[in-house]
């Protein structure tokens, strides 16, 4: 198992990653957390799967567990989702000093973080993913929300978990639709990080992606990426916003073919196409790094072809993208892997013909 430590000024707190280490839950949240009562919330998909250890691995430790199971899905990620577990919580007797579990996926992680944080102005939260994007990136970094109206992540707070355990065996039942989703943001993390980060991606792309490929070498390294650039910018103030390379593009993307066509993971495989080809224009990005780039992302078996959009539909909604100002969007582009540079503009014919190309690879 590796350990990680994340020193946020707002906590710090342990990181844990390796294979078939559920059964040290319950030991770990007697050490961070201290005795009382754990709540685990999970979703329907992974109440069969993983709820047994975890309740078992609570209980051996001494704690009193019980468990909320949700339906599965984005729309859980809701004010009345968040309300009926205030419910719960209140039946339940919850003081501070108890703890929220959360197993399963981004929806369930920021679900559970965001009723974690707000009852009782914040109660104990610790972080249980199960999907390579969870696991890698959506538990890392202590953003929590909801969904509002037609606003994803609209209601939300930073709220830093007491303790995240990944293990890696859970990858092994997960979809491999959902786990080329996360690959494609520890692509992200590889290149924004150069080095031994983007080696180890890079060693990924050998045989078709499988859970068994995915090490604890890469995903320790893909968190510590996140986690630094959390460290040095916990409310995303300034650096904080490199995590964003792709997802300019990306974001217009899922949003042009209605959430349906594309899930996050693959428009934001699109994004970072078009970002690599940005990076070449306008940052100085050597063609060779360009097409590694490229190269690393088919390889992985995310879609590389933009379709069901129109390229003048993305760049409107791009021009809308929440971090726009007056001339357009600033766009992290990379200079070398491991070298981004943040607040590039990008001339709107450039913008064009680049989506343009992405329909065309
Ligand atoms: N807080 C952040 O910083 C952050 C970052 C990125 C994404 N997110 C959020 O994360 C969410 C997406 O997360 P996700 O991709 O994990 O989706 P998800 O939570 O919906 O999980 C995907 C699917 O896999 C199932 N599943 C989960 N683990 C499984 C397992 N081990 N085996 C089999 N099935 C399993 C789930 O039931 C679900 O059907 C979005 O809501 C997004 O906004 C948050
Ligand atoms: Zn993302």
């Amino acid at each position: 198992m590796r350990r990680l430590t994340v020193r946020t000024a707002s906590r710090t707190y342990p990181i844990a990653v390796g294979r078939d280490v559920l059964g040290e839950l319950g030991g770990l949240v007697m050490k961070t957390r201290g005795a009382g009562q754990a709540v685990v919330v999970c979703d329907e998909n992974v109440a069969p799967l993983y709820l047994e250890r975890v309740r078992r691995s609570l209980a051996d430790a001494g704690l009193a567990a019980s468990q909320v199971i949700l339906p599965a899905g984005e729309q859980e990620k809701s004010l009345a989702r968040a309300e009926e577990l205030y419910g719960v919580l209140y039946d339940r007797g919850l003081r501070r000093g108890d703890t929220l579990v959360a197993l399963g996926g981004g929806v369930v992680g920021d679900l559970t973080g965001f009723v974690a944080a707000t009852y009782q102005r914040g109660i104990g939260f610790v972080q249980v993913p199960t999907t390579l994007l969870a696991q890698v990136d959506a538990s890392v970094g202590g953003k929590v929300a909801v969904d509002f109206r037609a606003g994803k992540n609209y209601v939300g707070t930073f709220y830093q978990p007491s303790l995240v355990l990944a293990d890696l065996r859970t990858l092994d039942t997960l979809p491999p639709r959902e786990l080329r989703c996360g690959a494609a943001e520890v692509a992200k993390h590889g290149l924004l990080a150069g080095s031994a980060v983007l080696r180890r991606v890079r060693q990924l792309v050998r045989a078709p992606l499988s859970a068994a490929a995915v090490t604890q070498e890469l995903v320790a390294g893909s968190i510590q990426y996140k986690a630094g650039v959390v460290e040095r910018d916990e409310r995303e103030s300034g650096l904080r916003a490199v995590l964003n390379f792709g997802h300019t593009v990306g974001h217009a993307i899922e949003a042009a073919t209605a959430f349906r066509r594309f899930s996050h993971g693959e428009a934001v495989a699109l994004g970072l196409h078009a970002a690599l080809r940005l990076s070449r224009e306008l940052a100085g990005l050597p063609e060779a790094d360009e097409r590694m780039g490229h190269e690393l992302l088919d390889g992985l078996g995310l879609p590389g072809r933009l379709t069901k959009a129109r390229a003048r539909d993305v760049c409107d909604l791009i021009g809308r993208d929440k971090k726009a100002g007056q001339d357009g969007v600033p766009y992290v582009l990379l200079r070398r892997p491991g070298f981004p540079v943040l607040g590039v503009r990008v001339p709107p014919e450039l913008e064009l013909e680049v989506v343009e190309w992405l329909r065309e690879r």
